[in-house]
């Protein structure tokens, strides 16, 4: 994102590239539905038994896919002020407001030492990338504003904790599968998405076109977050929001790793700190001490 940004050459208009991850979104969870169902008739006949014999159903999805494509448009701004490392950092703050979310929420409930490993994870997530930040990349005439970019990557933040929790409450409320759950968001966000691209980029668009400055790192780019959102949705569906911070945060480590092979990526000792941090992390927040045996069951 942050080299698609700042890269010199016609610069596309990112609420385009949000609206059209959503059409491929779309487009891929139909085929998984259809795939689901088995022949055409039973996929039509699930579409309009789901998605319009359900009105207030589909409605309730509304929440998430507004929330969903503020937070994708939100993420191209910070991503065009922000360095890359600094913006990963600010956006790991999700760890928090997605845990503040599920307790609210989910009203899920966190022992200590799982609040605990939330702020060793995001200690050790910061430590990481700090100590990644290579050279930022050229800005080529992009004006580069940090509190815009912290705004907008730490609202992002609160936008992806609550719609991710909230995401989370429908998916397992009801037995609807995850690629239907997902149809129903992206053909919400998508009248969002064109309606947030006029209202923007209106005059850029009637200029030069939807497609300006569009070429195959684009389309790329807007594929891996297709991609990406997919399988947000899958770990949501099998394991939950708060896991999702311990795995990316874990793969953060591991790219790291594997750039030291790769980029010749110096190894420091604020790394290995960090990597620590987070690895530990993910043994406490998952260590449950067993429960007290109680008296009388020993007895018997
Ligand atoms: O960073 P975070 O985990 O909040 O990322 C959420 C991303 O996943 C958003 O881009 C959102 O559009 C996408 N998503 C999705 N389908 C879901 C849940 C999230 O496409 N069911």
């Amino acid at each position: 994102m942050r080299y698609a940004r700042t890269r010199t050459g016609d610069m596309f208009l990112s609420s385009t590239a949000v609206l059209m991850s959503e059409v491929v979104k779309l487009g891929t969870c139909l085929v998984l539905v259809y795939l689901e169902e088995g022949n055409f008739k039973l996929f039509v006949n699930s579409l309009h038994n789901t998605i319009i014999k359900q009105p207030m159903d589909t409605l309730k999805v509304c929440v998430p896919s507004f929330v969903y494509l503020m937070q994708n448009n939100l993420l191209y701004v910070s991503a065009s002020h922000l360095d890359a490392a600094t913006y990963q950092v600010s956006y790991q703050l999700k760890i928090l407001t997605t845990a503040m979310f599920a307790v609210l929420i989910l009203r899920r409930s966190l022992r200590f030492i799982q609040w605990v490993s939330l702020l060793f994870l995001l200690a050790g997530v910061v430590l990481v990338q700090l100590a990644h930040t290579d050279s930022p990349s050229s800005v080529n005439n992009i004006e580069q504003n940090r509190l815009i970019g912290f705004g907008a990557a730490l609202t992002a933040c609160f936008l992806s904790g609550f719609a991710g929790i909230y995401f989370e409450k429908i998916l397992k409320g009801s037995n609807i599968s995850v690629w239907m759950r997902n149809v129903q968001l992206s053909l919400l966000s998508i009248p969002f998405g064109i309606f947030t691209s006029f209202l923007y980029d209106w005059n850029k668009i009637q200029d030069h076109g939807f497609f300006f400055g569009y070429d195959v790192f684009i389309w790329y780019l807007i594929v891996l977050q297709a991609g990406g959102g997919l399988l947000v949705a899958v770990v949501v569906k099998y394991a939950d929001n708060i896991l999702k911070g311990f795995a990316t945060s874990l793969a953060i480590v591991i790219s790291c790793v594997v750039s030291i092979y790769l980029f010749s990526f110096q190894l420091t000792f604020q790394f290995a700190v960090g990597a620590a941090l987070v690895i530990c992390s993910i043994f406490m927040y998952s260590y449950d001490p067993k429960p007290k045996v109680p008296d009388h069951t020993l007895k018997v």
